[in-house]
């Protein structure tokens, strides 16, 4: 059996830490065959579309789909995400995306006398819905009458099987799950939220719920993170409290991401969380962590249990015995991090 990998390499930084994450995925010797699909900000200048027009068939036709970043400052961002990520994510239905936030040691945290033991979250972000729905419209442009509605949609469906994954995959770690909701200011999205959650856990008595305001789980991941295990939030918290997470795992280039459609046959998506950095784009810089980790999530979900954990122990053994790139504390290129994580997984070949 072959595993057909759509590699939707994007912009930016993307093509560079992409590489790097194929080449662990090499190092294991699988069978995968790989479809690099050139689209992203210089096809939408060549052919005025960010993807080939049967892009969602041609992605439907793979196991999966591993991804870098899109975004270009030559193309509007609403308009290179709504016709790549987002497009995908709705169109593929992938609701679940799934966002490790574990401090790997040797990797620097901002947060004083915190070490590995205390940083490993897991949230689950709604995917398709929610903030992100795409619903509402602009009138009266450039006049001063003008008026922007942006409709937040929660429907009981979206939030029920979120949060049911949220508390199975409690169950497989430390049975605790954090929903944030901003139920006291949003009456009526966050509330049906809320009204689902109390079920889904009465469902799940092996795990302990608990519900916190958004803004209050902020602060709560400063200051105590290994107070969290699964956090469960809508697709604009998740969002945010991601990069926040991130953070606190060493850093943007670390965070990795699996969207997912559980219970269908749809690919999985698997990205960085981290953006195209335009900034530092072809300097050869960027950290590979978070797409190797992605191609880890990937490997996971393709059913390939084992060699998931040995590209993620790769990987945590580059992070702690260097090389590392200079955002977590090194001066290794990205291809010298990509190299050193290859090696590692041919030096833990099995027998
Ligand atoms: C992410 C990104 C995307 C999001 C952007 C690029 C649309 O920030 O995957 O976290 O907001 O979902
Ligand atoms: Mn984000």
């Amino acid at each position: 059996m072959t595993y057909r990998v759509a590699l939707l390499p994007g912009d930016g930084v993307g093509p560079e830490v992409i590489a790097e994450a194929r080449k662990a995925v090499d190092a294991l010797g699988l069978p995968v065959e790989w479809t690099e699909l050139p689209w992203g900000s210089a096809y939408w200048h060549e052919h005025g579309r960010m993807m080939a027009e049967d892009a969602l068939d041609v992605l439907r036709a793979h196991d999966a789909v591993l991804m870098g970043a899109i975004g270009d400052p030559s193309v509007p961002d609403h308009v290179s995400l709504w016709e790549t990520i987002l497009e995908i994510r709705q169109k593929l239905d992938l609701w679940a995306n799934l966002r490790p936030a574990r401090l790997l040691p040797g990797i620097p945290t901002p947060l004083a006398g915190r070490g590995p033991e205390e940083i490993d979250m897991l949230f689950v972000r709604e995917n398709t819905e929610g903030e992100y729905a795409g619903v509402g419209g602009r009138a009266h442009r450039g006049l001063g009458s003008e008026v922007a509605i942006e409709t937040s949609v929660f429907t009981r469906a979206g939030c029920e099987r979120v949060l049911r994954l949220a508390f199975e995959l409690a169950e497989e770690r430390r049975s605790l799950v954090t929903s944030a909701t901003k139920s006291n200011a949003s009456r009526f999205g966050y509330v049906l939220w809320d009204e689902i959650a109390e079920a889904v856990a009465v469902e799940h008595p092996g795990v302990r719920y608990e519900r916190i305001l958004v803004d209050a789980l902020s602060a709560r991941m400063v200051r105590s993170p290994e107070s969290l295990d699964v956090v469960v939030a809508s697709n604009l918290f998740a969002d945010i409290l991601t990069d926040l997470a991130a953070a606190i795992q060493g850093g943007m280039g670390m965070a990795a991401s699996a969207n997912l459609a559980p219970d269908s046959d749809a690919p999985g998506l698997f990205e960085p969380v981290h953006g195209s950095a335009p900034d530092i784009a072809g300097q050869g810089i960027a950290n590979p962590a978070g797409a190797i980790w992605s191609a880890s999530l990937m490997l996971e979900h393709l059913g390939e249990q084992a060699a998931a954990a040995r590209v993620l122990d790769a990987l945590a053994t580059v992070c702690h015995k260097g090389p590392k790139t200079r955002d977590v504390g090194g001066t290794a290129t990205t291809r010298e991090v990509g190299d050193a994580v290859g090696a590692a997984i041919g030096a833990a070949a099995p027998a």
